[in-house]
């Protein structure tokens, strides 16, 4: 496995693996790898010829009162876990390379940024459609892929590919999970036994506005409410929200048909933690 920091050397690498005929599978991470992380680039082996994953925390997706500069950092297992899981090459930029002193340009993915972690988190998509938009122009892939942990996120990404005409296949896989429940999370790390135990009430959530639509429950108010009562329940736990939305669009659902989105966003302590679920 091969480790490369520069941004030239990465791009000569993907030109040379491509006209020599080989397919490239890319994963973007911000390191401190877990299960999730590792599905991802299972998938990407499978798919392609060279598997390229990224480690980099990038500081324009975190506002000022997030958790940039203590977000868990260890390369060194990092590298461990990308080379067990058959990573060809980890690209593992500077900051400064990345964005110069004079970097100015940004990537707006306007309406489905609004909704959901786009509330509270203000200039987040806009830091990681920007992030993803230029390792995709370095790494140069034909398959990327993300995980529907982060569900919004590959929304995002998918509109962004479409509208900029970006060459590159964007695959979606499903949330990995501890066996209680929990979906697997680099921010998990920072809780502490009590809140681990509280986190389950996300997936408990889940489980129950699952359990009432095909229960036929349709309308969006009760299994709203529902799921609220159980968060409410754990003293350590905080909503900032609770969705049923448009799969698609990420709008907000009066009545569901086939199918919708349940996604919630909830702070244990000080760790926010997201999850969803796809109905019908
Ligand atoms: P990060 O949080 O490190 O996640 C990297 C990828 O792993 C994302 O596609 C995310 O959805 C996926 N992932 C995380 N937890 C998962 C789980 N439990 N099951 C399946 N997939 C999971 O997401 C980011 O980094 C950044 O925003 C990034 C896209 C790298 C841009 O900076």
């Amino acid at each position: 496995m091969k480790l490369i920091t520069s941004i030239q050397e990465m791009r000569s690498f993907s030109s040379d693996a491509k006209k020599s005929g080989k397919s490239i599978a890319f994963v973007p991470t911000m390191g401190c790898l877990h299960g999730g992380h590792a599905s991802l680039l299972k998938k990407g082996k499978e798919l392609c010829d060279i598997l390229v994953m990224s480690i980099f925390v990038n500081p324009i997706q975190f506002g000022p009162k997030e958790d940039y500069a203590s977000y868990p950092r260890d390369l060194k297992r990092d590298l461990a876990i990308a080379e067990a899981n058959k990573a060809d090459v980890v690209f593992n930029p500077a900051a400064e390379a990345m964005y110069a002193q004079d970097f100015q340009t940004y990537i707006d993915v306007a309406c489905l940024s609004k909704h959901l972690c786009g509330i509270s988190r203000h200039a987040h998509f806009k830091g990681v459609a920007t992030v993803v938009a230029k390792l995709f122009a370095i790494v140069q892939a034909n398959i990327a892929i993300f995980g529907e942990k982060d569900y919004q996120q590959l929304l995002i990404i998918k509109a962004m590919v479409k509208d900029l005409n970006i060459d590159v296949d964007v695959v979606g896989m499903p949330i990995a999970r501890e066996l209680d429940g929990l979906a697997m999370s680099s921010r998990n790390n920072y809780l502490n036994n009590d809140e681990r135990k509280a986190a389950l009430c996300l997936h408990a959530a889940l489980m129950k506005g699952k359990e009432l639509f095909e229960n036929n429950v349709k309308k969006p108010n009760i299994i709203l409410q529902e799921m609220r009562n159980i968060i409410e329940a754990e003293p350590l736990a905080v909503v900032d929200y609770i969705n049923v939305c448009d799969v698609n669009t990420l709008e907000d659902l009066d009545k569901i048909q086939d199918s919708a989105l349940l996604a919630l966003a909830v702070k244990i302590g000080k760790v926010r933690l997201i999850d969803n679920c796809i109905l019908g």
